[in-house]
């Protein structure tokens, strides 16, 4: 297979390989039905990127520390009372992070209400599964990516999206 007769893919290869490019992302996974080109494409972004990652001894160690961070995860998901459990499922939706003004808009919905967003933030914060920094005169708050996408499969498995993400994503964009 010779890349650059892969036809119809330069968005998909330029949306690869800027994920990689971002200093969070350590794994991503192209899925798709057998023979639809993911191992071309994979192929393909990996010949774009290969100057910005030249150890490969690192990607073992890399996928495992990845992976264990999502078990990490999933174990302190499970010992988080629901009113968190429902806060941090939600906060997945914040591709670039969030301030608790976002997050009130956005996450107080059935099951939780607007004034107990900044407490519940607070002991995702103390339990170390959000990330918080002072930027200019504002908290700024975010997830890892990994956990991040931990967040999203619960909420998608929560099937509560439509309560928070649709009547809204106006606001999903420049935050
Ligand atoms: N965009 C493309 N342009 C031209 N040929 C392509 C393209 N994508 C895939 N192919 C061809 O289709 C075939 C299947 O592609 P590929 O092996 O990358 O798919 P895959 O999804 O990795 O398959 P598998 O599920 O078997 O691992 C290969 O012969 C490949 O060269
Ligand atoms: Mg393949």
């Amino acid at each position: 297979m010779v890349w650059w007769r892969l036809i119809g893919r330069k968005p998909d290869i330029a949306a690869v390989r800027n994920a990689l490019l971002r200093g969070e992302v350590r794994l991503l996974t192209l899925l798709g039905p057998p023979g639809i080109g993911k191992t071309s494409l994979s192929l393909a972004v990996a010949r774009d990127v290969q100057a910005a990652f030249s150890d490969p001894s690192l990607v073992i160690a890399t996928i495992a520390q990845t992976l264990g961070v999502q078990e990490t995860a999933a174990w302190s998901y499970e010992l988080l009372d629901a009113g968190e459990q429902t806060l941090f499922r939600r906060l997945g939706v914040f591709a670039g992070g969030w301030t608790l003004e976002a997050a009130e808009f956005i996450c107080a919905s059935e099951g939780i209400a607007t004034a107990d967003v900044l407490n519940l933030l607070s002991q995702l914060v103390d339990k170390s599964l959000v990330l918080v920094e002072e930027r200019a005169d504002e908290m700024h708050y975010r997830l890892l990516e990994t956990i991040r996408q931990y967040a999203q499969e619960k909420l998608s498995e929560a099937r509560e999206l439509e309560h928070i993400a649709l009547g809204r994503p106006f606001l999903l964009n420049p935050l």
